[in-house]
């Protein structure tokens, strides 16, 4: 599925682009080290990205002899509601709104594909992305207890896209 507005303006001359096949290998390496309890197997990848209810990008700077990818995202968008399925930025990269910028083009995205809601779950010992989630919108609805495969709780937040959601008929091109 064609993607809408990707982000634009990143630090550092980063650029957003659709996840493809070829961006797996370099994808799975930082979910390894960024998720280490409990990283996606590569395969989940390929199913994910050619999943047509789900929206993945990758975030790249240029280097010396190419690009390197130093961030993901990917969303899950069924009926009224999606989901966060994945977002990452690597260490190196932290700080720089790599997430939010993330974050926000799933939020667009979702809205673009008629979602009224976004929900995650996130790891309640990782406040760091509580924060990026809480300063974005999202609010704690919920708690799934030992949720994750270390027995690590889960907190399920949700937020609103129904200002968001395109009005049914209307296009970016309506005056
Ligand atoms: C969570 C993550 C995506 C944030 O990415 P990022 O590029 O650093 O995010 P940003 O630079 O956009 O920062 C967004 C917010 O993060 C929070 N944040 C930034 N630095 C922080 C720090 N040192 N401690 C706590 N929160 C911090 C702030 O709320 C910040 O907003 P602000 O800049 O308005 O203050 C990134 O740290 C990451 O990939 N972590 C490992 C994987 C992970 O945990 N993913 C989330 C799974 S639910």
């Amino acid at each position: 599925m064609l993607l809408t507005d990707l982000p634009t303006g990143l630090a550092g001359g980063a650029r957003a682009r659709e996840m493809t096949l070829h961006d797996i290998p370099a994808v799975y390496a930082l979910e390894m080290q960024l998720f280490p309890a409990d990283a996606w197997p590569l395969d989940m990848f390929l199913a994910e990205i050619t999943h047509e209810t789900r929206g993945y990008i990758v975030l790249e700077t240029p280097t010396d002899t190419g690009t390197q990818v130093i961030g993901y995202a990917g969303l899950m968008s069924v009926a009224d509601t999606a989901d966060v399925q994945t977002i990452a930025v690597t260490p190196a990269c932290e700080g720089r709104g790599y997430g939010r910028a993330l974050l926000d083009f799933l939020a667009r995205e979702a809205a673009a594909r008629g979602a009224e809601q976004m929900l995650l779950e996130v790891r309640a010992d990782n406040p760091r992305a509580q924060n990026l989630y809480l300063k974005n919108g999202y609010q704690q609805i919920h708690v799934r207890r030992r949720y994750y495969n270390d027995g690590v709780d889960a907190l399920i937040m949700r937020r609103d896209l129904t200002e968001m959601t395109p009005v049914q008929g209307e296009t970016s091109h309506d005056r």
